[in-house]
């Protein structure tokens, strides 16, 4: 079996990084799974870039090098930091946050979108500081009308778990109701299409031994194709934005996305297409299979940990290669799309052409959602910042593939366009 790429990275909060001088080693952020070159080796640290790393909300880097090396310019011997309190907040958030089920906000507050006088029957929650706090109190026996002016809502939107099929049954309605101005049928199917497949992709995630449910994941990717390949919707009104935080299945869907742009720019056939989306769609399945404390993690992971985390993408094809419904190829995107051309990635450490266009496509789209998601405590990159990310990764470090990413260059420009 092959050796797994060790994980050589070492935590160390900005405040030990030696302002003045050169930083002898590659610097990184890390955010979830996935680690972002922050610096190149041989970066000199001024107080401007500790400040404006302070500003960023960075508060820990990642240093690639050997730990010898790296305790001799630390000046100290590398030590476990204790768990902060903050880390302690994070955790009890992230496992809170498996009760709630991240809805679109827009549907609620916006004016144009929601019925005059229609009623919810489930409460909301805004999603916000590492917390859930309840907005609007709602039941099957108090419904609450939604105001003139829809809800004020500033961080995210929740709904408790068990409330989803409460609010499926809402989207429904009003999707379907005549009352629903005729300008706002487009955006609204396109929201109707985002949330059931959040719904149906969460669920998924977490019984992924259903293959009920994982079959109807491909239908509706496909529905999803369609509609984005012959204009019936807006791919960013497909798009979840997010101010504070991200869901698996959130990030699925905007993988999905970003994927079917990326191919129909490239000029791939729908059928293709389609069957990239079903994998970008389930790109992420094999986490299921990891513990949440590691998932959730916030310090460095041990070996075991980091070995654990980089098999989901060969844990995401066991969990799937037995469904018929799920095209062979569609496998590809699940299991190359942790791989770096230039040889670096995992799990199988693949190189240049023996990555095929799915497993690309998936790397580069599912890097620039993980890099533009806010997260607590962590940065996140506008768009412009994250594609200036990649390309420096792609010219220096060939990680990328250069013609792909003009593509996604493309794709984000026009889902960013008024
Ligand atoms: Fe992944």
């Amino acid at each position: 079996m092959n050796k797994l790429q060790t994980p050589e990275r070492i935590p160390i909060p900005i405040s030990q990084l030696l302002v003045g001088l050169a930083i002898p080693f590659d610097v990184y952020t890390r955010d979830g799974e996935m680690y972002s070159h922050l610096f190149p080796k041989w970066t000199h640290f001024s107080d401007a870039m500790l400040k404006n790393l302070q500003q960023l909300g960075i508060e820990t880097v990642y240093i690639e090098g050997d730990v010898s090396r790296i305790e001799m310019y630390l000046g100290h011997k590398i030590e476990e930091a204790p768990q902060s309190e903050e880390q302690n907040r994070f955790s009890a958030y992230s496992r809170k946050k498996q009760n709630y089920h991240q809805i679109e906000k827009t549907l609620l507050v916006d004016k144009s979108l929601f019925i005059p006088h229609s009623r919810i029957t489930f409460s909301l929650f805004e999603v916000g500081n590492m917390a859930f706090t309840q907005v609007v109190e709602a039941s099957v026996n108090r419904p609450v009308q939604i105001p003139p002016h829809g809800f004020r809502v500033k961080g995210d939107l929740a709904i408790r778990i068990e409330d989803v099929a409460l609010y499926q049954d809402y989207l429904h309605a009003m999707l379907s109701s005549p009352a629903l101005p005729a300008e706002v049928k487009r955006k609204s199917r396109a929201i109707g299409m985002k949330e059931n497949s959040k719904i149906m992709i969460r669920e998924v995630l977490s019984s992924p031994t259903d293959l009920e449910k994982i079959s109807q994941v491909a239908g509706a990717v496909g529905a999803m194709t369609e509609a984005v390949l012959n204009n019936e919707v807006d791919a960013r009104d497909l798009m979840s934005l997010r101010n504070h935080d991200l869901y698996t299945y959130t990030h699925s869907i905007n993988v999905t996305v970003l994927s079917i742009s990326l191919a129909a720019t490239l000029g791939l056939p729908q059928e293709q297409i389609e069957k990239l989306g079903i994998g970008a769609m389930l790109h992420d399945i094999g986490k299921s299979t990891i513990p949440a404390e590691v998932l959730n993690k916030q310090g460095q992971l041990s070996e075991e940990e980091f070995r654990l985390m980089q098999q989901h993408p060969v844990e995401g094809v066991r969990m799937l290669e037995g469904n018929a419904e799920i095209p062979k190829e569609s496998l590809l995107a699940v299991l190359q799309h942790h791989e770096k051309l230039n040889g670096a990635g995992y799990p199988l450490r693949l190189r240049g052409n023996k990555i095929t266009a799915f497993g690309r496509i998936a790397a580069l789209t599912d890097c620039y959602d993980a890099l533009t998601t806010p997260r607590p405590y962590r940065y996140s990159h506008t768009p412009y910042m994250a594609l200036s990310l990649l390309t420096r990764e792609t010219s220096e470090r060939e990680e990328f593939d250069p013609e792909y990413l003009k593509a996604l260059v493309k794709v984000v420009a026009d889902l960013s366009a008024e």
